[in-house]
């Protein structure tokens, strides 16, 4: 049989057609565009995310046995607020992960009702992403849209639901939003009372491999695949990445170099750190994980290539970076502000160190540097927490890149896996779905028959020791810095 991962990202919706004994068919994506009204804000229309795995779908198809489909679901970028109306229309965008418009309303959730108490509702404290302060958000600019509001959906849910008729959401995502009780896997009422909903207005939560229904009619004919297809609640990006790379074992690390930039570990028990410096949320697997979150990762590089040098030719560019471990200048990747550590949506990309014989590759090298250090500081945290942390998986896009796992393995002293599959959360999907249709017993077994390591990064000390003389200069910056982005970003 086959089985669709469908990866719902920021730049692009990948499909993964996987055979039941997780042989990859064929995948197909989609980019589509992102849009940022102020400085800060970012936002999609829900309607682009369905036009592009409508169309992929075709793609996918195209000369293969479509009645063979048993089961699809989701990987999908998380924490995005879509709000349907009473005909289950979208009122207004999709307000992104990556959004920093909150802050007044985490203030008011953090400070004002106080983060231990927000922390013992969800596990969590409120962060600028996160869905519940866009609740309010909406709630206090856009009251006549909050008014609308019949269900509120994340973004992969919102495909579901197209698909299937459900509004149905998991506990990975759901743990997303700062409205569930992360340890028990449901809604926390005192959240629903802080921000004026009710409980209808939201999802049910399902496991990730939970089936939640199949293709509707309309939808089945629309698609052109049989109605009996069954939809598979699915995971957040980041707990779907971890399933499609085999991290679903206590301690196991992997550091996704996406659109974001992500510290996942995988953890068997409950536990939440007093500073709530790392988020704690449900895993696909039914358990949980910890989780460090910086918000222009490989798009910090993306960014460069593209819009400033302008260059289609990553590699290329990469290429001309010869030595390690010796760059005078410095990046600093918060282009959309930054989530962890520093939970500042202010906080602004920088170059430091420029001098007259800085090169082209010196400043290339240094924004891949920064990202690394930057991801560095979530790996501290869980660090400090006592996890140990020696060897991580690496996935996402900047993964592919040699260079990229080598900075990671010398800038965090650890051996840098990478496995048989590239497609991390499309993959994970494809896992989910054969899980959920009954394939596989549990989802740790269809990981461990499925996914080997294939290749694997080692430090070096000497290396390591020139990039922690680096590091500990890139941690300097920031706090010298911080009270100038509040003025650059708000005078
Ligand atoms: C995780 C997060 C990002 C998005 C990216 O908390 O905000 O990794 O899920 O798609």
């Amino acid at each position: 049989m086959y089985y669709l991962g469908v990866d719902l990202g920021t730049s692009s919706v990948k499909l993964v057609l996987m055979e039941s004994d997780g042989k990859i068919v064929k995948t197909a994506s989609r980019e589509y565009g992102l849009s940022f009204p102020k400085p800060g804000w970012s936002e999609q229309n829900p309607e682009d995310w369905f036009a592009g795995f409508e169309s992929g779908i075709a793609e996918i198809f195209d000369g293969l046995d479509k009645s063979k489909l048993a089961g699809i679901s989701f990987g999908g970028q998380m924490h995005g607020l879509v709000m349907l109306d009473e005909n289950d229309k979208v009122i207004r965008p999709a307000i992104l992960w990556n959004d920093g418009r909150t802050q007044e309303e985490c203030d008011y959730l953090n400070k004002t009702i106080g983060r231990e108490k927000i922390s013992s509702y969800t596990a969590n404290m409120a962060l600028t992403g996160f869905t519940a302060p866009k609740i309010l958000w909406v709630k206090k600019h856009e009251p006549e849209n909050f008014a609308k509001i019949q269900k509120i959906m994340l973004p992969k849910d919102y495909l579901a639901y197209l698909l299937s008729g459900v509004h149905c959401t998991d506990a990975s995502d759901a743990a997303g939003m700062l409205l569930m009780d992360v340890e028990h896997k449901c809604w926390s009422k005192e959240m629903l009372e802080i921000c004026g909903i009710k409980e209808e207005q939201l999802a049910k939560i399902y496991d990730s491999f939970e089936v939640v229904g199949t293709l509707t009619k309309a939808m089945a004919e629309r698609l052109g695949l049989p109605e009996s297809v069954k939809i598979i609640a699915g995971a957040g990006d980041n707990a779907a990445g971890a399933i499609g790379t085999g991290t679903t074992k206590d301690g196991m690390c992997i550091v996704s170099l996406g659109t974001s930039g992500t510290v996942f570990v995988a953890c068997d028990k409950f536990a939440v750190d007093d500073q709530n410096a790392l988020h704690m949320f449900a895993h696909a697997n039914g358990k949980y994980h910890l989780m460090g979150c910086m918000l222009s990762a490989a798009s910090s590089n993306k960014w460069w290539m593209d819009e400033i040098i302008g260059t289609k030719d990553y590699a290329g560019e990469q290429k001309a970076i010869t030595t390690l471990g010796e760059n005078h200048v410095y990046y600093l990747p918060y282009l959309m502000g930054e989530r962890t550590p520093h939970n500042n949506p202010n906080a602004r990309g920088c170059f430091i160190g420029l001098t007259m014989d800085t090169t082209r590759a010196d400043m290339t090298q240094a924004v891949l540097e920064g990202v690394t250090y930057a991801l560095r500081d979530s790996l501290e945290i869980a660090r400090s927490l006592g996890v140990k942390i020696d060897r991580i998986r690496a996935t996402g896009g900047g993964a592919k890149s040699p260079l990229w796992r080598k900075m990671l393995a010398n800038i965090m002293n650890v051996k840098v896996d990478i496995i048989n599959s590239e497609e991390g959360p499309g993959y994970g999907a494809a896992i989910l779905a054969a899980v959920g249709c009954g394939e596989y017993a549990s989802v740790e077994e269809a990981a461990d028959k499925f996914i080997t390591v294939v290749d694997t990064t080692e430090p070096e000390a000497e290396l390591v020791a020139k990039y922690e003389a680096k590091y500990q200069v890139f941690k300097k910056l920031y706090p010298a810095l911080k009270d100038s982005f509040d003025a650059v970003a708000t005078v």
